[in-house]
């Protein structure tokens, strides 16, 4: 397969997945997710006190909702419609793009802050909507990304396409995509090709294990 196909497995997985990955989101079901890193990204988006925020494959929109809750206007998108009609069913403004429309400029309003809470998964296609990202920020805005921190998964330290797995999730979940694995220079590298500045890091903890279980970007754009 080339990195077109392995794109392609990716939303083709999410297309199949919609029921069980609503089930284990709104089922509290993903233990990482509530011990450690839905917490670690709402502060991260509060701490640059965004007034608006768009958060880019939202999934069935758990993150647009907690920063409605705390007063931030905040409006998702995602390539799967059925997550996207998921989405808006619990209220809120949601529509459906892929990154591949993002990248082709059909994100028309500018937003204090991206976020993209672990739905950064593929190759080229992070590298075109990260280039496409400084022109959806205010002048003082910022990207913020959260990913899966390199030694939580165990991988070998070197970029490359990994197979993907459902270990550890219910026996709903089917097809599991394959994800590009970026060590931390590369994702640092790929920031500075895309006209953003890494402004902060944070790792946030498994507080249990002492181990970094996620990695949180936060970038601005970069002045020339
Ligand atoms: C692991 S889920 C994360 C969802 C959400 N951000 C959250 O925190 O629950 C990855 C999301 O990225 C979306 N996604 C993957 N590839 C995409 C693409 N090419 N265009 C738009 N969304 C995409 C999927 O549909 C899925 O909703």
């Amino acid at each position: 397969m080339d990195d077109s196909n392995f794109e392609d497995a990716i939303v083709s997985s999410w297309h199949k997945n919609v029921d069980a990955w609503t089930s284990a989101v709104r089922g509290a079901e993903i233990a990482s997710r509530v011990t450690v890193t839905d917490a670690a990204i709402v502060n991260a988006v509060v701490a640059q006190a965004p007034k608006s925020v768009l958060d880019l494959g939202c999934g069935e929109g758990w993150l647009v909702r907690a920063l409605a809750d705390l007063g931030i206007s905040a409006r998702g998108v995602d390539v799967v419609p059925e997550l996207v009609n998921k989405a808006s069913a619990r209220g809120g403004e949601f529509s459906v793009m892929s990154y591949q429309g993002f990248a082709d400029g059909q994100w028309l309003t500018k937003v204090d802050c991206v976020v993209c809470n672990f739905s950064l998964l593929g190759k080229g296609i992070v590298r075109a909507v990260l280039l496409e990202i400084s022109k959806a920020l205010t002048a003082n805005g910022h990207c913020i990304i959260q990913t899966l921190h390199p030694c939580y998964t165990g991988e070998p330290y070197c970029d490359g396409w990994r197979e993907g797995s459902w270990q550890g999730f219910s026996f709903d979940f089917t097809e599991p995509a394959p994800w590009y694995f970026r060590t931390l220079s590369s994702w640092v590298t790929l920031f500075s090709d895309s006209g953003l500045t890494l402004k902060e890091m944070r790792e946030p903890l498994n507080v249990e294990t002492g181990k970094p279980v996620s990695v949180i970007f936060i970038l601005s754009v970069a002045t020339r």
